[in-house]
């Protein structure tokens, strides 16, 4: 016999909202056999009531009145998919006011006012569930906020943006130009609504910081550490990266390094044979070092609508049982001092890739490689692929690219290097400059 229905509000009935009224429309015995109880679905706030909707809900539960669910004390959970920061924030802070638990995928949120609404949680007895605000369908704030509790995690390497990793892929696999896998991306709904914060780094940054709190205890605000994404690169990267052996992926690490955190997130030459590198399209992939498990990896779909429906409703059905409360719990068990310093940027260190487009003349190799040696950079290999021979026009200087791949150096060394790459009147603007992994 099961308990009565878990009434729930969705509040934002777009891509992921509604892979959510599917799931729980279409298996209703499935639910029922996980949470103990039916989960119905009372009302569904949007914004615009006549957008044709791909699920069917009885009549009267589409609703753009938000207050038909703040003021209803039979609706219990409310899920917020509405995206972005405002009014999101509002809306949050007036479910759990009104006593409601939320469910979120909204880890730009999370990251943003993340402290305000836990805060409010805890004041108002609420839960909060965000499973699928990192790596979508991947349950992964389960596995790093309970199942590796036993660890402390020394490292964490990860693929977080399934918009990035599709393009990637794409322009690999397919030859496709950055802006036309960037359109499918946006297409097939795995995009943000500004798909700046994809390709840029933002989101995957949201992301790691959300990991970071759960595993060390520290929130890291994005300016604290490196921040740089995918859209710079042009297909000659990848090729390059290829030639060399090696996969460019969007990578977001975190890791110990002498009692402080080194993080980053941009985009990072991966060897070809590793499976961080073999993780292509919408698929995210997490590779979590714990000090008593080892290596612990995990991979799916990160992105798309019913991946992420999945990790919205394991949240809804977990509430309906008693087990959403866990990781919130965890969140609260780390004490300030417990907090793992940020190692500053200038200070972490890195092997790189730099792509330069040089003009093809005596001593310009000569220039470059002497910058490098003054800021004490060890080189690992330099390529300069032959150049036609062709006459010299007057005024006008032949360039040709020049690939270098470093030794490690910090941060700091090679942007002092780059900064006087950047004064050569024989190197081009549009210098590329990525990281690559151990
Ligand atoms: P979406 O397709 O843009 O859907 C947003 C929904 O919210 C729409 O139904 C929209 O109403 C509604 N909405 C927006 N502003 C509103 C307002 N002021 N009042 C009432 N309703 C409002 O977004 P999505 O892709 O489903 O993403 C939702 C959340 O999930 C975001 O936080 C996103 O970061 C996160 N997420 C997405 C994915 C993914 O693969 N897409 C994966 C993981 C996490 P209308 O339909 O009437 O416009
Ligand atoms: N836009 C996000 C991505 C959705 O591409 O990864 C999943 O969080």
């Amino acid at each position: 016999m099961s308990l009565p229905a878990l009434n729930l509000a969705i509040v934002g009935l777009g891509n992921v909202g509604t892979g959510v009224a599917r799931i729980l429309t279409e298996h209703p015995e499935r639910i029922v056999r996980r949470a103990g109880r039916p989960v119905a679905i009372k009302k569904a706030v949007v914004r615009d009531l006549t957008k044709p909707r791909d699920v069917q809900l009885p009549a009267g539960v589409l609703t753009a009145d938000l207050d038909s669910v703040i003021k209803d004390p039979e609706i219990t959970v409310a899920v917020e998919l509405m995206g972005g920061l405002h009014p999101a924030r509002e809306v949050v802070l007036a479910l759990l006011a009104a006593g409601k638990d939320v469910v979120t995928a909204n880890k730009a949120l999370l990251h943003e006012y993340g402290d305000e609404i836990f805060a409010a949680a805890r004041e108002h007895g609420r839960t909060i569930a965000f499973e699928a605000a990192v790596a979508g369908g991947i349950p992964i704030i389960a596995a790093v906020g309970q199942s590796m509790s036993a660890n402390q995690i020394v490292g964490l390497q990860a693929i977080l943006n399934g918009t990035s990793n599709y393009i990637l892929s794409e322009m690999l696999l397919h030859q496709k130009s950055y802006q036309s896998a960037l359109s499918q991306a946006q297409a097939l709904g795995y995009a943000e609504a500004d798909p700046s914060l994809d390709v840029n780094g933002t989101d995957a940054a949201q992301k790691l910081g959300i990991l970071v709190q759960l595993a060390f205890g520290t929130k890291v605000p994005t300016a604290a550490f490196h921040v740089s994404g995918i859209d710079k690169l042009e297909q000659t990267d990848i090729q390059q990266a290829t030639a060399l052996g090696y996969a460019i992926k969007l990578l977001a690490t975190a890791k110990l390094v002498d009692g402080k955190l080194q993080m980053s997130v941009r985009p990072t030459l991966v060897r070809k044979d590793r499976p961080l590198a073999q993780t292509h399209g919408p698929f995210n992939a997490v590779l979590l070092d714990g000090d008593v498990v080892g290596s612990v990896w995990y991979s799916g779909r990160g992105a798309g609508q019913l991946p992420t429906a999945s990790a919205v409703t394991a949240d809804i059905i977990d509430l309906a049982i008693g087990r959403a409360q866990l990781t919130f719990k965890q969140l609260d068990l780390w004490g300030e001092s417990s907090a793992v310093p940020v190692l500053p940027e200038s200070e972490t260190y890195s092997r790189y890739f730099m792509r330069l487009i040089v003009e093809d003349r005596p001593h310009v190799m000569a220039d470059v490689t002497d910058i490098l040696g003054r800021n004490n950079i060890s080189l690992s290999s330099v390529i300069q692929p032959e150049a036609p021979e062709v006459e010299a026009t007057a005024g006008v200087a032949q360039v040709v690219p020049l690939i270098i791949m470093t030794h490690r150096a910090t941060t700091g060394q090679i942007a002092s290097a780059d900064a006087e790459l950047a004064k050569l009147s024989t190197v081009r603007p549009g210098r590329v400059l990525l990281a690559v992994a151990d």
